[in-house]
């Protein structure tokens, strides 16, 4: 009887585990990667996470996906819900699209747009600490 508890207890504790590996909730990336929202962290996190490989950000990068330069002027969204949201999970916004979910926390969302949006005011930005 007693092992049963230990076999079960041990089952759940491998499921939490598999689930926070493959899709962690929000509340574990934003514990796990906390990070300052700063533009120059932003342009460290672009680089680490290879956004690179299929968008044009800051004039390089590939064009296999739309450009990122002027995506915080080309629409008229001053909280950034549409982005945020596509930056959080791309299948949610669109099912079928080629954008790998990159797992990000808020604070790695907040610190890509901050990046994003410094671009857009013709800052140059140079990847910093995060
Ligand atoms: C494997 C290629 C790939 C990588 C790597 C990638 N993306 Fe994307 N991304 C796409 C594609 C393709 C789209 C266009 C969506 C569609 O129409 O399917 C897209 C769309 C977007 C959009 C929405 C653009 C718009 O016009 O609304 C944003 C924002 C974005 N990506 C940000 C990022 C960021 C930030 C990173 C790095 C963390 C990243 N992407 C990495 C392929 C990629």
């Amino acid at each position: 009887m007693k092992k049963k508890w230990v076999l079960a207890i041990a089952v759940v504790v491998v499921l939490i585990v598999i689930w926070f590996s493959v899709a962690p909730p929000r509340f574990i990336l934003n514990l796990s990667k906390k990070v300052a929202a700063t533009p120059g962290c932003g342009a460290r996190l672009v680089q680490d996470y290879g956004c690179r490989q299929c968008h044009q950000i800051g004039g390089r990068g590939a064009l296999v996906a739309p450009k990122l330069d002027g995506i915080t002027q080309r629409v008229d969204d001053p909280a950034r819900v549409t982005l945020r949201l596509w930056l959080r999970n791309p299948k949610a916004v669109k099912p079928a699209t080629a954008m790998p979910n990159f797992h990000l926390s808020d604070y790695e969302i907040d610190a890509i747009i901050a990046y994003l949006e410094a671009l857009d005011r013709g800052e140059a930005i140079p990847p910093g600490g995060c």
